[in-house]
């Protein structure tokens, strides 16, 4: 019998993570949201691990607020990159196999093309580097840790880009949508069973992954795609970057290449166009 821990388990990830826990009949879960275990609170941590004694942690735990981050610095290095390195630390020290999950905003968003793991990072954001000093601090405390990077995800739990689209196309006549960024969103659920997938491969590959659907759109595509899948009327219009200003910068391109997962996990994401219509299914069914 496996035991896994799950932090920030009331997520779009832990949630999905919950979904697809009683599929796994061989594994204990113990879900832990922020009320249960801040995983600022290091004690906490200590005392958590050692009482359940994982053989896995998935953290899903992170600040995720981007734009508020600018003026919480403190707090978002805090959650994003101290507590992951203690995570990492405390995870190590009872032989704990650690998996962390981190984003495209630390990759540099001027590069032209696919975005490989070993690129060079460039984070333009509190966020993206809070992200990426986490990364930094996994692998300093415990270099056995799976990172996986991932984009643009949504999921049905939780606020996220589709949701709000659904809304605001049954709301509004008209919506304006970015049109410059280019990038792959990632359904959480797909996210779910691929760590689950890299948890039960027949060997642990410490390292880096980047992970997200099939596919190189833009937001505004995504848009589009969301207004043909729920059948809206609304008008979208594309607008540049420049026309949404937002207090932290996100970048132009996201794109991430896939075959590091391909050869090393055996497995192949999904196009992005079938996992958001499963995911908008799943909604539409409540
Ligand atoms: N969402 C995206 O578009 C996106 C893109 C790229 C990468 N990622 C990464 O993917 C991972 C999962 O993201 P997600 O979309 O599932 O994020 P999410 O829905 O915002 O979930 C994050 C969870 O972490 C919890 N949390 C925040 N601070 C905490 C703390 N100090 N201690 C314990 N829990 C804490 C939150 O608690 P509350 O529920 O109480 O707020 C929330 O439940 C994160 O590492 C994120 O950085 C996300």
């Amino acid at each position: 019998m496996k035991k896994i821990l799950v932090t920030g388990a009331n997520g779009q990830l832990g949630k999905e993570l919950h979904d697809i826990a009683k599929q796994f009949i061989d594994v204990e879960f113990l879900f832990l949201s922020r009320e249960d275990l801040p995983i600022h609170h290091f004690d906490l941590v200590r005392n958590t691990f050692q009482a359940f004694k994982p053989d896995y942690c998935i953290n899903c735990a992170a600040y995720t607020a981007v734009d508020k981050a600018e003026t919480e610095k403190e707090l978002a290095y805090i959650v994003n990159a101290e507590a992951v390195g203690i995570l990492a630390a405390v995870a190590a020290s009872i032989q704990c196999k650690f998996i962390h999950v981190s984003t495209d905003y630390i990759y540099d968003g001027d590069k032209k093309g696919e975005h490989f793991e070993d690129n060079l990072p460039k984070a333009v954001s509190v966020y993206g580097d809070s992200k990426l000093k986490g990364e930094l601090a996994a692998i300093e405390n415990n270099p056995t840790s799976i990172i996986i990077r991932t984009s643009w995800v949504y999921s049905v739990h939780g606020n996220n880009f589709v949701k709000t689209m659904m809304r605001l196309m049954r709301d509004r006549p008209e919506i304006s949508v970015v049109n410059d960024q280019h990038g792959s969103p990632t359904w959480a659920a797909d996210l779910a069973s691929f760590i689950m997938h890299v948890i039960g491969y027949v060997n642990w590959q410490p390292g880096i992954y980047n992970f997200s659907n099939e596919g190189n759109i833009t937001w505004y595509d995504f848009a589009n795609e969301i207004k043909q899948l729920i059948s809206a009327d609304c008008k979208i219009n594309p607008i540049p970057t420049s026309d949404y200003p937002t207090p932290a910068k996100r970048p132009a391109n996201s794109l991430m290449n896939k075959d590091k997962i391909k050869s090393s996990f055996a497995y192949t994401p999904i196009d992005w166009k079938v996992s958001l219509k499963n995911c908008i299914q799943a909604l539409s069914k409540g």
